[in-house]
């Protein structure tokens, strides 16, 4: 029993929220996991922190459903049948032909980036590489010009803010003041067809069952893939770096190729979380983690936790790429499985070949890391010496 919960007569309840918990979010998982497997939290949802648990929710959507919140969210907010029919469109986006094409993009992206930090004196990862690639890269993904880029970096620190505030109403003003930047791009293209061919562009003409997508659908399409890609990115390379600077020896035997980068990127993203929960909603009664569930609950899946489950992964925080890689859920599973998985590992990639292309060594800096808070995964600042 901590200051994070309190006992009622049939069980503990805790707050995710808590300072307590947000001043380490993945040791506040780890000592919750040890000893209670679903907690009821304090706003009424039942977090999940095993990983078989948190497995068998990802494969029975049907008794896990995706429909959470009354707001529009294509697709992660939809069950079968309607689900599947948006994966189909939106799947095409993400082919290995469409990354082939995107991959020289990203690399003169890194490479620009890369060839603007400074050396041999600390370097702040997230505000000089984190989140500019992040935003780099997904304005080029979608075709957006980079006059995009600061309204963009605007938003993400105001989403980052109203999720850790858990205001609803100040959410839907934010995903309000995003729609407005994508229906101005939607607009112009339209106005000028033919200009482009962009993702933006092509989305303006896909059909689902037989019907063309509305503008409300695209633009909350366009939301989650940014929402996925900003977010999640500039985390991953905030995790990344640090490990680097603070395991010269791994970082040895990977600048060295011992790894496939796809699978080094994998695992340090399973041992860092860059992207912390998802939400379902039981549809119907459960037992879950030897816990009676009623139907119409919430239930949060916490990546962040099932990836370190000891239970599969004996030494969760032993860097282990080949041998933990099958059990790896840093980018789900199941038919939620993120369709973004490939580009987000290509960027991942091709960001790490070109900071090992510029620097013979990455090193801590002399600042102590800051953990991010909930919602946020990984660090709200690192500091590095790249050499
Ligand atoms: C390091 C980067 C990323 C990580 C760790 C990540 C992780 C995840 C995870 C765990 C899910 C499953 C959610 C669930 O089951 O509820 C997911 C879904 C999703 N991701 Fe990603 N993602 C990343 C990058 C991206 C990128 C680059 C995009 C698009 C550009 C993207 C778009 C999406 C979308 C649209 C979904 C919802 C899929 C569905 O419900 O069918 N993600 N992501």
């Amino acid at each position: 029993m901590t200051e994070t919960e309190t006992e009622t007569d049939t069980e503990t309840v805790w707050n995710m929220r808590s300072p307590q918990v947000q001043a380490d979010q993945l040791a506040s998982y780890d000592a919750m996991r040890a000893r209670c497997p679903v907690a009821h939290g304090s706003d009424g949802s039942w977090t999940v922190f095993g990983h078989a648990d948190t497995v068998a929710i990802l494969e029975d959507p049907d008794t896990f459903s995706n429909e959470v919140s009354s707001h529009l969210a294509v697709p992660n907010g939809f069950d079968a049948p309607a689900h599947a029919a948006y994966r189909d469109v939106i799947d095409r986006y993400f082919t290995a032909e469409r990354l082939a094409v995107f991959e020289p993009v990203c690399r003169a992206i890194c490479a620009d980036l890369v060839a603007g930090l400074a050396h041999d004196r600390d370097i702040e990862v997230m505000a000089t590489l984190g989140d500019p690639v992040a935003t780099d890269l997904q304005c080029a993904f979608m075709g957006w010009p980079l006059a995009m880029r600061e309204p963009l970096e605007g938003w993400v620190r105001k989403n980052h803010a109203a999720s850790r505030s858990g205001d609803r109403n100040r959410m839907a003003e934010v995903a309000e003041e995003f729609d407005s930047f994508i229906r101005a791009e939607l607009d112009a293209r339209r106005a000028d067809p033919g200009k482009t061919d962009d993702p933006t562009t092509r989305l303006l003409a896909e059909t689902v069952d037989g019907r063309a997508l509305t503008d409300e659908e695209i633009v909350s399409i366009i939301r989650n893939w940014t929402v996925g890609e900003l977010g999640t990115i500039s985390a991953a390379v905030g995790i990344i770096l640090h490990f680097l600077a603070t395991h010269p020896e791994e970082q040895r035997r990977i600048r060295a190729g011992e790894w496939d980068l796809d699978a080094v990127t994998d695992e340090l993203q399973r041992l860092g979380a860059p992207l912390v929960a998802n939400r379902r909603r039981t549809t119907t009664p459960v037992t879950i983690g030897g816990q009676e569930i009623p139907a119409e609950e919430k239930i949060v899946v916490l990546w962040a936790s099932a990836n370190r489950d000891e239970a599969v992964f004996p030494d969760p925080d032993a860097f282990n790429p080949t041998a933990n890689r099958p059990h790896n859920l840093v980018y789900g599973r199941g038919v939620h499985y993120c369709p973004g998985a490939g580009l987000a590992r290509l960027e991942l990639r091709v960001l790490l070949e070109e900071l090992f292309a510029a620097t013979t060594g990455i090193e801590a800096g002399t600042v102590a890391p800051v953990l991010a808070h909930f919602p946020a995964g990984g660090y709200q600042e690192v500091s590095v010496r790249l050499r």
